[in-house]
């Protein structure tokens, strides 16, 4: 099955409220003619609804790069899902490694929030990945696959269509370091087969599944030419028009 590429941006936490105007002003632009292919940018939540308003229109959805696991409520510093549709919001990142590791956010965690996310009517991106460690020591495969299968536990087939998968290598976030095509081809068809026994076949093969971790205007399209790799989620390469629409527009 033919999937439809998607191109993400995750801006973490940088850029501010001017140049993230500017820049999501020339993404749509850029992205004028780009039918073929979803994209998006996730900027850090107090631009989100100015974002939203720039992007109105365009071929350009507009992303959360975390969520609460709550609904409402006393839950100091948190942001639901709901107040993310309510300013327009569509997607949602959900277990970025930064998050994993940084802030502890463990799988039990980052189940809550793809459930809330997909109850608050958002597309979730759930994020998995190894560390070096981990790659090294020969447990990709058991890391990747405990942290997808945990992430779905409870999700139906019929939500499936507002999920996407993000395979990020840790050692590959920020490093200037991709993972080979080979890497990246091995971890997609996993992470596939796992999807296809924790639903069936054809559910697997309809998900998509981005690559993250140093794609860059020059390695994008050979990434993309991976059969089970279907999209990126840019980092670095997002934070500047020229270079994230060299991504977009990869041929
Ligand atoms: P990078 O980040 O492209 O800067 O490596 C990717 C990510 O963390 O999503």
């Amino acid at each position: 099955m033919k999937r439809k590429p998607f191109l993400a941006g995750n801006w973490k936490m940088n850029l501010d409220r001017k140049s993230g105007v500017e820049l999501v002003r020339a993404l749509r632009d850029g992205v004028a003619g780009v039918g073929d292919r979803d994209v998006a940018v996730f900027p850090p939540f107090v631009y989100l609804d100015e974002i939203v308003r720039a992007a109105a229109g365009s071929n350009v959805r507009v992303g959360a790069q975390n969520l609460c696991d709550e609904k409402n409520g006393a839950f100091t510093g948190e942001v639901s899902a709901e107040m993310l549709r309510d300013v327009g919001v569509t997607h949602v990142l959900v277990g970025h490694s930064e998050r994993r590791q940084l802030y502890g956010e463990g799988d039990e965690l980052c189940n809550r929030k793809v459930v809330r996310g997909l109850a608050g009517g958002l597309h979730v991106i759930l994020c998995v990945g190894e560390t070096l460690e981990e790659r090294d020591s020969n447990r990709t495969e058991h890391v990747i696959g405990r942290q997808l299968t945990k992430g779905l536990a409870g999700i139906d087939a019929g939500s499936l269509e507002r999920i996407t998968i993000a395979y990020e290598p840790v050692w590959a976030i920020g490093t200037g370091r991709n993972a080979t095509t080979a890497q990246a081809g091995e971890a997609h068809r996993y992470l596939r087969g796992v999807l296809s026994g924790l639903y069936d076949e054809r559910a697997a093969d309809s998900i998509r599944i981005q690559y993250g971790g140093s794609v860059k205007p020059d390695n994008v399209a050979a990434l993309m030419a991976v059969p089970d790799v279907d999209g990126a989620l840019v980092g670095g390469a997002s934070l500047k028009a020229d270079s994230f629409l060299a991504i977009v527009r990869y041929k």
